[in-house]
Formats: C-alpha cells, sequence, structure tokens
C-alpha cells in the first residue's frame, strides 16, 4: 500500500508488530516494482496492498514465488489482480465487509432524513420562516411504514437491510441473486425491479457495477417512481442515467442523493450542485478519516490468522467477481 496511507490505516501498536514479527517497515513499501530489488521480491509472503497500489500483473508475480497472500485493506481487488493471476495458489482476502458498514450508515441516515424530508423543510425554513406551521403540518412525509426499495443485497444492500430493520419501514429487495430463502431469512420482500420502483417512496442502490448493471436505472425506470420519492446512490454513476435523473429532479417530481457521479468529480455550477432536491457528497460514503483504521484492523487481523495458520476470515472468491463490486 502507498506509505502514506499506513499511518491512517495502522496503529502505532500494530505497526510495531508488523515490523517486529514480519519485518515490514513503513519505509519498505513497493510504489514501483521496477525499483525493489529481484532478491527482496523473492522473499515476501505476504502483501499489504490499498489504494493506488501497483496492479499485480502475471509478470510482477513471477517476481513472488514464495506468494502466500494479499491482503487488500480496502474493497474490491478488482483493479488490483488481473483476471488471468487468480488461481496461482496464493489466497487473496479483503476488508469490503468493514467498507460496507459506513455505506450502508450514511444510505440509512439518507433515508431517514429524507422520509421526514429534514433537508428539504430545513432550506424551505431558512428561506421563510413564517412558513413554519405548514411545514411541520404536511402529511406526505415520515418513517411510518414507509416502503423503503433496496436494488442490490451485496455487503452494503444486507448491511442497511440489517440497519433498516431497526425502523419502521416496509422494506423490499430488488436482486436477481439473492434465493428466496435467504430474503426470508433477511425478513424482506424479494420482488420485480419495476414493482420495487413502483411502489417505492424511496429507493437505494446498492448493486456493483457490472455488463449487467450499466444504465439499469434509465429514464423508464425513474419514470415509474411515485411524485416526490427519493432515489439514494452510493454505488456507482454507470448504474443510473443521470441526464434522465436531472430532468426529473428539474421538473421537482423527484428527489435525489448522490455519492456518486460522471464525471466523478463534477465541475463547478453543474445542475446536480445547484438544483434544489439533489444532495450531491465526493464519494465518501465508504470509509474515511477514522474509519480507515477499521478496514486495517480487519487487515491487521487476517495476518494475524494467516500467522496462526487459521483460515482467513474474508478470503475473495474468484468465482463471484462476475457479480461483485
Ligand atoms: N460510495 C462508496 O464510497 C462505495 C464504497 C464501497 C462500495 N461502493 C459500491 O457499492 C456497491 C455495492 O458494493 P458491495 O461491496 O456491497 O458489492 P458486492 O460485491 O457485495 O455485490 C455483489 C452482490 O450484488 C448483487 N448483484 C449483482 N448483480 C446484481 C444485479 N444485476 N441486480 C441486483 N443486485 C445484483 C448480488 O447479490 C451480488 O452477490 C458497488 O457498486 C460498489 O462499487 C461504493
Amino acid at each position: 500500500m502507498r506509505r502514506e496511507h499506513i499511518p491512517r490505516f495502522f496503529d502505532a501498536q500494530q505497526l510495531a508488530v508488523l515490523a517486529e514479527r514480519h519485518g515490514a517497515r513503513a519505509e519498505d513499501t513497493i510504489e514501483d516494482f521496477d525499483q525493489v530489488p529481484v532478491g527482496e521480491l523473492a522473499r515476501i509472503e505476504v502483501l499489504v496492498t490499498g489504494w493506488a497500489s501497483p496492479m499485480l500483473t502475471p509478470a510482477r508475480l513471477d517476481l513472488l514465488p514464495r506468494l502466500r497472500a494479499v491482503i487488500h485493506t480496502t474493497g474490491s481487488v478488482k483493479a488490483l489482480l488481473e483476471k488471468e493471476t487468480w488461481g496461482r495458489g496464493f489466497l487473496v482476502s479483503s476488508a469490503a465487509d468493514q467498507n460496507a458498514l459506513p455505506v450502508a450508515e450514511y444510505a440509512l441516515a439518507m433515508i431517514l432524513l429524507g422520509a421526514k424530508q429534514v433537508l428539504e423543510t430545513s432550506a424551505a425554513y431558512r428561506d421563510d420562516p413564517t412558513r413554519a406551521d405548514a411545514l411541520r403540518d404536511r402529511t406526505d412525509v415520515g418513517a411510518f411504514r414507509t416502503t423503503v426499495g433496496v436494488i442490490g443485497a451485496s455487503r452494503i444492500g444486507r448491511r442497511l437491510l440489517e440497519l433498516l430493520a431497526a425502523h419502521d419501514f416496509e422494506v423490499v429487495v430488488f436482486d436477481p441473486f439473492l434465493p428466496d430463502e435467504e430474503a426470508q431469512r433477511l425478513g424482506v420482500r424479494s420482488v420485480a425491479l419495476d414493482e420495487l420502483l413502483r411502489r417505492s417512496r424511496i429507493v437505494s442502490i446498492h448493486a456493483p457495477s457490472t455488463a449487467q448493471t450499466r444504465g439499469m436505472i434509465g429514464a423508464r425506470e425513474l419514470a415509474a417512481m411515485p411524485d416526490g420519492a427519493l432515489l439514494v446512490n452510493t454505488s456507482r454513476a454507470a448504474l443510473l442515467d443521470q441526464d434522465a435523473l436531472v430532468a426529473e429532479v428539474r421538473s421537482g417530481r423527484l428527489r435525489a442523493v448522490l455519492d456518486v457521479t460522471e464525471p466523478e468529480v463534477l465541475p463547478a455550477g453543474h445542475p446536480l450542485l445547484t438544483l434544489p432536491g439533489v444532495v450531491v457528497t465526493p464519494h465518501i460514503a465508504g470509509a474515511g478519516g477514522n474509519e480507515l483504521r477499521r478496514l486495517g484492523s480487519s487487515a491487521f487481523a487476517e495476518i494475524a490468522r494467516l500467522d496462526r495458520g487459521e483460515r482467513l476470515l474474508h478470503e475473495v472468491d474468484d468465482a463471484l467477481l462476475p457479480i461483485s463490486a
């Protein structure tokens, strides 16, 4: 992983253990494979990787004959390992499960705020305090048995379903890979995408970006959502027709919370930054700030398991990669 990220992920005690027990020192990070003597690469048994780690191509892996495990401190490993590098005998673990929690928390927060229309009401109140009574007396707001639709029972989707269970929402889910008995165990009703969109006052997207999901929420799907509904997208911008969403928000029919956009950083003055009815954040839902230590602790625990000869808890199953983030 990148040198400057190390203290953000691991505390001093963990770093001391990694140095003493495994000879892993911050100054030994591999920023560029070509800069590391071949003899040193040949000794490596465990690679700890993260954002912006160099991709592990077949040629680079050839230089690591003793590699037993790649412990990835962040989520998806798709940008780290090429398809043809799987099955070479080393284990791969990722902290995607730990990264799921803050995203699910962000989505829950937006769903609760959205159900009560807190942000819109705050803005309207600030504009005209004499409207306080009218704003309080609305009948179209609230979290009591409001239907929430979750697209994708992914890691994040499932975490969100668990968090939603503590509230009084009606929850429906769309996921072609979710067996009925699993939906039952999660306490949710599995429905077709069209039905989810028609019924839900709030829709939260948690599917991965794959060939099948790209553009899955287009103009037709947005038109199926009820007037005043809220769309929350923390997944990837590619799943959503952003222009169609802008048109729906501009007309005042839909509201949106977007943590992911196309382009990733919007230019100043972009409609999503200026239209009322939209909350945009610059890809902050996943682990950030002190939450990175949760990811580091997960990676540290995986290394300790390897050390003790135990099974990894967060091993990545490459067979699931085509339908995963
Ligand atoms: N905003 C952020 O900071 C942030 C952080 C992490 C992940 N993400 C994104 O959140 C999404 C979920 O991530 P994850 O790690 O939970 O994913 P994941 O790898 O757990 O998702 C895989 C699951 O998604 C479901 N799925 C696959 N294809 C589907 C389809 N066509 N329709 C509906 N469901 C489908 C299946 O249940 C599958 O098992 C991804 O798009 C990911 O890129 C965003």
